[in-house]
């Protein structure tokens, strides 16, 4: 049985090929239409999410399957004490892939161990996030045109931010990919994470934007700090706006995993570099691709 919990779960042949059928999905939909047919996919959702879970439920309504689940764990079985281990174990009977989100860090690796079906990690605490690595890897190659021989600057929360911690593990399998970290000292990327070739560490954007081709922005995660005084001293860390974009590449591109709260200004939406927008775009596609294999390669 194939799980995805954590994205080095994947060689980075399964993630081209992951890659290769998006891009295939996104020129010819029709082939797609109906592979995931009689087949459904659960999303347990015990953390709050708009674009993972309407992707994930889009993705297999457009790959001719259905989806059931839940977006509020205190709607189900869960709110009684229900173990995450008990809930697969009940949900793998109407389902033949699972897609779980959950506060706690390893509770879809927990959820793997048991289940008979593939487990896909939405989210786990602020430990990983996988599906939008293969969102990322797919946008930049598509809007850089290549996944080797670029400088990409990560900014805002490197602590708490599991995006960031899938996407720098991803990154550090590929050719000549340059790190530049672009944090406040409370917010730094935590050592387990520091892979790859991280060439600067710094904590203002403006010493670095003009070397970067891809600027990785994100949200500083308010509910992941348990000291409200320490998130209101960082929250305002960073914030991009048309001014500080004079001195990037014009070829340079924004993506967010979003939600954005202000640390990109509105204003910075139509400068073709903002990529965020067409970045969700891509994560149903990458998603239908994943779903579509997974199922393949666990021979379901
Ligand atoms: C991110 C997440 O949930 O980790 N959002 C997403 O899935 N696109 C980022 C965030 O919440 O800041």
């Amino acid at each position: 049985m194939r799980h995805l919990i954590d994205i080095m779960d994947f060689t980075t042949a399964e993630i081209d090929e992951l890659i290769t059928t998006a891009l295939d999905i996104i020129e010819n939909p029709d082939k797609y239409r109906d592979v995931c047919r009689n087949k459904k996919l659960a999303t347990l959702f015990y953390e709050p999410s708009t674009r993972t879970r309407l992707s994930f439920t889009a993705a297999m309504m457009e790959l001719g399957g259905q989806v059931l689940g839940f977006s509020d764990a205190k709607s189900s079985s869960v709110s009684k004490g229900e173990s995450v281990q008990d809930t697969v174990r009940v949900v793998e009977n109407f389902a033949d892939i699972i897609a779980m989100r959950h506060h706690t860090e390893g509770a879809p690796l927990e959820a793997s161990q048991v289940a008979h079906v593939p487990i896909i990690n939405a989210g786990d605490g602020s430990h990983a996030h996988p599906t939008q690595t293969l969102t990322d890897l797919l946008t930049i190659s598509r809007e850089i045109g290549r996944l080797n021989n670029f400088t990409i600057g990560f900014c805002g929360d490197l602590k708490f931010g599991r995006t960031v911690h899938s996407l720098i593990q991803a990154l550090s399998r590929y050719e000549n990919i340059k790190v530049i970290l672009i944090a406040p000292n409370e917010l730094k990327l935590p050592s387990q994470y520091k892979i790859g070739n991280i060439i600067k560490d710094v904590e203002t954007i403006e010493e670095v934007l003009p070397e970067l081709d891809v600027l990785y922005m994100t949200r500083v995660q308010q509910e992941r700090f348990l000291d409200q005084d320490e998130f209101e001293k960082v929250k305002d860390s960073f914030v991009i706006n048309l001014h500080k974009l004079q001195t990037a590449k014009p070829t340079m591109r924004i993506l967010h995993p979003l939600p954005r709260v202000n640390e990109i200004l509105a204003e910075v939406d139509s400068d073709p570099r903002a990529a965020y927008f067409r970045q969700v775009g891509n994560g149903k596609f990458i998603r239908m691709a994943l779903i579509y294999k997974l199922l393949l390669w666990s021979n379901k």
